[in-house]
């Protein structure tokens, strides 16, 4: 065992400090994500459950086995960016587990403008279709949603990745063997209507699940025709006329019911592939790491701190420990599952990036994930540095981390600036899922860096003239607000650069859930050798 000891002093006054500035981050996360789960919708809440329906979260409580985690995605997806709220962007999305096989859920939340799909509903749609397909996770859709949000639709309907790439995944998906099941418990008008359709099976919940390409008013005024919802497209006709449902359920339970033994009879392997051992718990509380983030950015601390209070017993197997100190680098468990770790210590120079690409290496000849800690400020710059080929070795670390066949994980624990956010294993990079802590900044470079670019641009542009005090003075603000705003970890979880913001306690329990979910599919096997860097 290489247990890593803590020089942490969880009693002193910096340590306090620290911790009551991250609580208060920790609270705001905490109030914003109460806010787009219950809140805010008070009518439209009541009016859901006068009708008889349950609320998007508790219809997942059910289908779910008791007891067991629901890992929710970009839970403050669309947040602040509308004029109104759009919670959770009317869709939640995860991973869920029936029967005991892990499930990826895919939930409209009609009480959000009637479930209608804005561009962040569609992205977190198929964000959790991309993870089912990489993980071969079987598809639960349960709908209740009125299609495109038509405002919006030049944002939701045209594109590539638009609402048109979630039927095409689900095709391929199905193709591929990964099974498509629906629930209806309401709307699932034009397009929505292709969720149940393209599915493998369906199920409708009687009195309340519509399907159909055109609602009444639709035909009404195509073709004349006057016809009611439920005799246009009720549970009962499409279950007992068309075909389109396969089952009817008297209630949402049934409904959910139903849903749960058609994955029980799935024949679903679930064999595991990782070398696992029993789990131990870090010697140190994961409680404690929000003492040793310091709460001025400007102040390095020592990853290996954060590691000791992630991994089993604390127990870290580092690499090179005394060569290339820009990174730390090394095995160790979480939950009793392998991984290998790379954490920003520093800046990185040549041979912290060499030390890193041959670490990547030998994670992938011994096919154990890999887990991103982000914090950096990017690369070495400088003639020093590039006379040296920070080029060329920075080039290694990111060639090795693009090619790598192992899963690979990112959590932005704190700055992840410029082509440090590419070595690392940025959002471009295709990890399985990237988390960001409160603390996460994410943009090409620093608001004060940013802001001092722009300056000496201006000042040296002369075919402009000489800036004066007052234009100087205006692109200082106006880039130092622009960097400020969209660093901020709320902008870009609202954008769905991650899959959400979590706590840094509860981030082993994360990370042992993903290298769970990534365990369950046999090793991709090559055969590169291990470059000496
Ligand atoms: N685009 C934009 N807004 C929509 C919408 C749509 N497709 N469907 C519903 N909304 C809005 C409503 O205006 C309402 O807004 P408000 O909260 O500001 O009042 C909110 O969503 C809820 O709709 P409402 O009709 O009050 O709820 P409901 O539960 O009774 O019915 C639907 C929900 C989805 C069944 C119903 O609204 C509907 O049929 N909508 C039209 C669906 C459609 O034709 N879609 C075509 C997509 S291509």
């Amino acid at each position: 065992m290489s247990v890593i000891h803590t020089k942490i002093n969880n009693r002193s006054e910096g340590f306090k400090n620290n911790q009551s500035h991250y609580d208060q981050m920790l609270q705001t996360l905490r109030q914003r994500t109460k806010e787009a789960i219950s809140e805010g919708r008070d009518a439209h809440i009541a009016r859901h459950r006068e009708r008889g329906k349950l609320l998007v979260r508790e219809r997942i409580d059910l289908l779910t086995d008791p007891h067991t985690p629901f890992l929710e995605l970009s839970t403050l997806a669309a947040w602040g960016q509308y004029s109104q709220d759009i919670y959770s962007a009317g869709i939640v999305i995860g991973i869920g587990i029936i029967h005991g096989i892990p499930c990826a859920i895919i939930a409209n939340d009609a009480t959000v403008k009637g479930g209608t799909m804005f561009n962040e509903t569609v992205r977190k749609h198929i964000r959790i279709q991309e993870v089912a397909e990489e993980h071969r996770l079987p598809c639960i859709y349960l709908v209740d949603s009125g299609g495109a949000y038509l405002p919006e639709q030049d944002r939701v309907f045209p594109d590539k990745d638009h609402f048109g790439n979630t039927f095409h995944r689900q095709c391929r998906m199905s193709a591929d063997g990964i099974p498509q099941i629906s629930a209806v418990f309401g709307g699932c008008t034009a397009g929505g209507a292709y969720i149940p359709a393209l599915s493998d099976e369906v199920v409708m919940v009687k009195g309340q699940a519509r399907i159909h390409l055109g609602g009444p008013s639709i035909v009404k005024i195509a073709i004349n025709e006057e016809v009611d919802g439920e005799s246009l497209g009720g549970a009962e006709m499409h279950t007992r006329v068309s075909g389109v449902s396969d089952y009817i359920a008297n209630d949402e339970a049934e409904a959910l019911g139903r849903v749960r033994e058609i994955v029980a009879k799935l024949n679903w392997p679930t064999t595991c592939y990782a070398d696992v051992k029993p789990v131990e718990p870090p010697k140190y509380s994961p409680a404690e790491i929000t003492g040793i983030i310091s709460a001025d950015p400007k102040i390095p601390y020592d990853v290996r701190e954060v590691i000791a209070r992630l991994v089993d017993a604390s127990d870290f197997q580092e690499f090179k420990p005394l060569w290339g100190e820009g990174v730390v680098c090394g095995f160790a468990r979480i939950h009793g599952y392998p991984v290998g770790i790379i954490g920003n210590n520093g800046v990185l120079v040549s041979n912290a990036c060499l030390k890193a690409a041959h670490f990547i290496e030998l994670a992938n000849q011994r096919n154990i994930p890999l887990l991103y800690l982000q914090n950096t400020t990017g690369y070495m710059v400088g003639s020093d540095a590039e006379r040296k080929g920070i080029a060329k070795d920075s080039a290694k670390m990111v060639y090795a981390q693009a090619t790598s066949r192992v899963p690979k994980y990112s959590i932005i624990v704190g700055g992840s600036y410029g082509a440090g956010n590419y070595g690392m294993c940025g959002r471009g990079f295709r990890p399985r899922f990237l988390f960001a802590w409160p603390t996460a900044q994410c943009a090409t470079m620093s608001a004060d860096i940013a802001t001092n670019v722009m300056l000496e641009l201006r000042r040296t542009n002369l075919k402009k003239g000489a800036a004066s005090e007052e234009e100087l003075a205006v692109i200082e603000q106006t880039v130092r607000s622009q960097y400020e705003t969209q660093s901020d970890p709320y902008y870009a979880t609202s954008r769905l650069w991650d899959d959400g913001i979590i706590e840094p306690e509860n981030t082993r329990e994360v990370m042992g859930l993903c290298l769970a979910l990534a365990a369950m599919n046999p090793p991709v096997r090559g055969n590169a050798p291990v470059y000496r860097m």
